[in-house]
């Protein structure tokens, strides 16, 4: 990746009665930032900034948010349009090249993705080895990390070639593994991957088709799916494309970099905020007991929150809750569950925290995870899956932020400093003596 910085007028910093000029630079959009590179070895002073809420890890050219405006765009292009009139497959394609395919770059791409959705069959007995009851999404972090055991020819990371074919490979058997997650939690057989279908009708037939009967996928919920994976295709530096990047700035190969991301995605701070936010509608059970609910969020002893609702960027709508509240009421239409009781206490519970001093104070907006949980029930999907359908989603963001860091000659290993507090040089004390 060639640096698109631009220098402007450096920053001087006094410390330790020294001046330090710290140089400037400019993105294409977005805040300037400051280079402290050198800030340890010329002024011999670390920068302190847990959760890194002022840090920029890296340059990137894939996403841009603007979070006090609601702004997402994919490559420069708005979410939203993407999630209006483009599909999942090129949108894979935008973010790991760089820009829209022409029609015979897209077919070739799809192709690719549809060619290698199969898994190597030693792979299935895998699953074999989790108790039935495993939550899916460990099984994932098992066995996506395992794919570096089956794939040996895509895990040389000096490679570019062979870095593109384990993009695709991640890409295309994400949707088999995580159905085969499904399935196995479910004691029903594995359905192998179709090539006339496209890929999110793959998923869901995948998923939700038996032996005993014909599946026809409904189109409209292919399209909610397609449209599903669209907004969490990527999100910039947050903390599982961090984890990806710190795990491949070792040299890690990138099955088990994004078999790290995936680990990291399960909290519920973060991707598992969909089923925390669902277990939360369910929890609250009636438009009713809202506002018993919303006084234990505010009340400072407590540590309930509003799951589905905040984000450490955006200070305003999340611009991919907007696009997953209109996706959650035509699925609901279509499944004909429009009066189904959480969507009733979702749209009230947004209704009131919207217009509560509490939140409007700290800029607690709703999410992409308040509405996507619904959404995805109504689809068929259970709880334990929805965080399995965000990492399938998310495959191609950190696998394209992987890619970038690997072509920036800048990047070196990832190694933060501390400020140390524990205890200064001691001697050992023998046992007796304590
Ligand atoms: N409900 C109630 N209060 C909240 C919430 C919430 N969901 N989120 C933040 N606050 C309060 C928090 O108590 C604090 O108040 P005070 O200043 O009085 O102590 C203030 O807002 C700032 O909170 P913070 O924890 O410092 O904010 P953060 O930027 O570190 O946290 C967050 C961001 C997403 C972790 C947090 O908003 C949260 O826990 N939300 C619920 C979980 C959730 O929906 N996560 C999904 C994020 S979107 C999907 C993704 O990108 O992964």
């Amino acid at each position: 990746m060639d640096s698109k910085l631009t220098k402007k007028p450096s920053a001087t910093l006094t410390i330790n009665n020294k001046q330090l000029e710290l140089p400037v630079y400019a993105g294409s959009v977005g805040p300037d930032v400051v280079d402290i590179r050198k800030l340890y070895s010329d002024g011999k002073v670390f920068t302190y900034d847990p959760g890194f809420t002022s840090t920029g890890s890296c340059e990137s050219q894939i996403t841009y948010i603007d979070g006090d405006e609601g702004v997402l765009l994919y490559r420069g292009y708005p979410i939203d349009q993407l999630a209006e009139h483009s599909t999942f497959l090129e949108v894979c394609y935008l973010l790991a090249n760089g820009e829209l395919p022409n029609p015979e770059e897209l077919k070739r791409f799809v192709k690719d993705i549809t060619y290698h959705t199969m898994l190597h069959a030693q792979f299935d007995r895998f699953f074999e080895g989790f108790r039935r009851d495993a939550h899916p999404m460990a099984i994932m972090v098992g066995t996506v990390g395992a794919l570096s055991a089956f794939y040996h020819d895509s895990t040389d990371i000096d490679d570019p070639v062979q870095r593109t074919v384990a993009s695709h490979r991640l890409i295309a058997k994400m949707p088999t593994i995580a159905a085969r997650a499904f399935k196995y939690h479910a004691g029903q057989p594995f359905v192998s991957p179709r090539n006339e279908l496209d890929y999110p009708s793959n998923f869901l037939r995948m998923c939700f088709a038996v032996p005993a009967e014909d599946y026809k996928v409904n189109p409209l919920l292919a399209r909610a799916l397609d449209v599903f994976m669209i907004l969490h295709a990527d999100h910039e530096q947050n903390a599982s494309t961090s984890t990806v990047r710190l795990a491949g700035s070792s040299g890690a190969n990138p099955f088990a970099c994004i078999a790290s991301g995936i680990a990291c995605l399960w909290g519920p701070a973060h991707g598992g905020a969909n089923e925390a936010a669902l277990k939360m509608l369910e929890q609250i059970g009636a438009v009713d007991n809202i506002p018993d609910f919303i006084r234990r969020v505010k009340d400072p002893k407590s540590d309930v929150r509003l799951m589905g609702f905040g984000h450490r960027v955006y200070k305003n709508y999340d611009p991919r809750a907007k696009a997953m509240q209109k996706l959650c009421h035509q699925v609901l239409k279509e499944v004909g569950a429009t009066d189904n009781p959480m969507l009733k206490v979702a749209v009230e519970l947004e209704k009131i925290a919207l217009n509560d001093e509490y939140f409007v104070s700290r800029k607690l907006y709703p999410n992409i995870d308040f509405y996507s949980g619904i959404t995805l029930r109504a689809m068929g999907f259970p709880t334990s899956m929805f965080t399995v359908l965000f990492a399938v989603a998310r495959t191609v963001g950190w696998i394209a932020q992987w890619t970038e860091m690997m072509e920036d000659s800048s990047q070196k290993i990832g190694r933060p400093r501390q400020v140390y507090t524990g205890a200064p040089k001691r001697d050992y004390l023998a046992l007796d003596k304590r």
